[in-house]
């Protein structure tokens, strides 16, 4: 991987572990459920949300602690939307990040509520934001509920659960994978360009960018559960196809998935040009999605 990235990213890792233990400090809450909702943050996912965030603010702009709520907000819906994820009724799944999955670890009932709190959390933490303007808190909640709601991630599970076992078209998958997973990668890139004011042309090319990079991400997702390394994943591999999941490999078979997210990656480097952002680390992040092994 690239030095400047790595380094990159071991940096924010560490900036997002302080930030959201600052804001489980001073959260009093019933014990159970604090223990299973750090659980799961702790569990240490990649963080390439917040990454994606910070580096879409920097492209723009300096002091990237008025990002910080975003990006820790952004993270704690991300890992609630695993931890619902991994439920029996919906991937039944028991490794999560190398660790037994939420309701493994605790049960079904305490890994629904953590999921719930931590979505529930995350907007109060960008409305109490102090750093942030009344405007900004408004814009960001709303987009935030849209890219996490109905019309964004949970309305992607659902046709991803109604996709199950039918053969779908490339773009009906297209359709499945943006929604399930590229609107919160989507609000990544929207959040930070847009607090570090990002002009109107550049966010429609980011936009545009964020995109593709849902599906490049998605889409390398769905390889790695035919040929990642269980071990280097921290989840089980073979999921997709003995829950017979409609995935790009399934569709377009493993090549015609890679062929295909190629395709992708060369579509979001145009629009990240269109945006001024062609020599920022959003690159470095693109060609990491793609390629990524975990
Ligand atoms: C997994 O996301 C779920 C998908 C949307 C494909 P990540 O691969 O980013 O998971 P963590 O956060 O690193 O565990
Ligand atoms: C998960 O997609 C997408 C969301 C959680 C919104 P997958 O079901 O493919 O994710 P993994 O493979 O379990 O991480
Ligand atoms: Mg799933
Ligand atoms: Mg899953
Ligand atoms: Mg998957």
């Amino acid at each position: 991987m690239h030095k400047r990235l790595q380094a990159y990213l071991e940096y924010y890792r560490e900036e997002l572990q302080k930030a959201y233990k600052s804001y489980f400090n001073k959260l009093e809450i019933p014990g159970n459920l604090k223990e299973s909702m750090l659980y799961s943050l702790d569990a240490g996912g990649k963080r390439l949300r917040p990454i994606l965030l910070f580096a879409s603010y920097e492209v723009y702009g300096e002091d990237v602690q008025k990002a910080m709520s975003s990006a820790v907000a952004l993270e704690m819906i991300h890992t609630y939307s695993l931890i619902h994820d991994d439920l029996p009724a919906m991937d039944n799944d028991d490794y999560r990040r190398g660790m037994l999955t939420n309701h493994k670890k605790f049960d079904e009932a305490t890994a629904i509520l953590a999921g719930d709190a931590l979505l529930t959390y995350s907007f109060e933490l960008i409305l109490n934001d102090p750093s942030l303007t009344s405007d900004e808190k408004v814009t960001l909640t709303k987009e935030l509920t849209a890219c996490s709601g109905p019309k964004g991630m949970v309305g992607g599970q659902i046709l991803d659960m109604e996709a199950e076992k039918q053969s779908v078209s490339l773009e009906a998958m297209e359709k499945i994978h943006t929604l399930k997973t590229g609107e919160l990668i989507r609000f990544a890139i929207f959040a930070g360009a847009y607090l570090a004011n990002a002009t109107d042309k550049q966010l429609h090319y980011l936009e545009k960018y964020a995109y593709y990079l849902g599906l490049i991400f998605q889409v390398q997702d769905d390889i790695l559960d035919v040929s990642g390394e269980e071990e280097k994943l921290g989840k089980r591999v073979g999921s997709d196809e003995l829950n017979e999941k409609s995935t790009y490999p399934k569709l377009l078979g493993l090549d015609g998935a890679i062929a295909q997210k190629e395709k992708y990656v060369q579509k979001a480097y145009e629009n990240l040009k269109l945006a001024d952002a062609e020599d920022s680390l959003l690159k470095a992040l693109t060609d990491y999605f793609s390629e990524r092994d975990h």
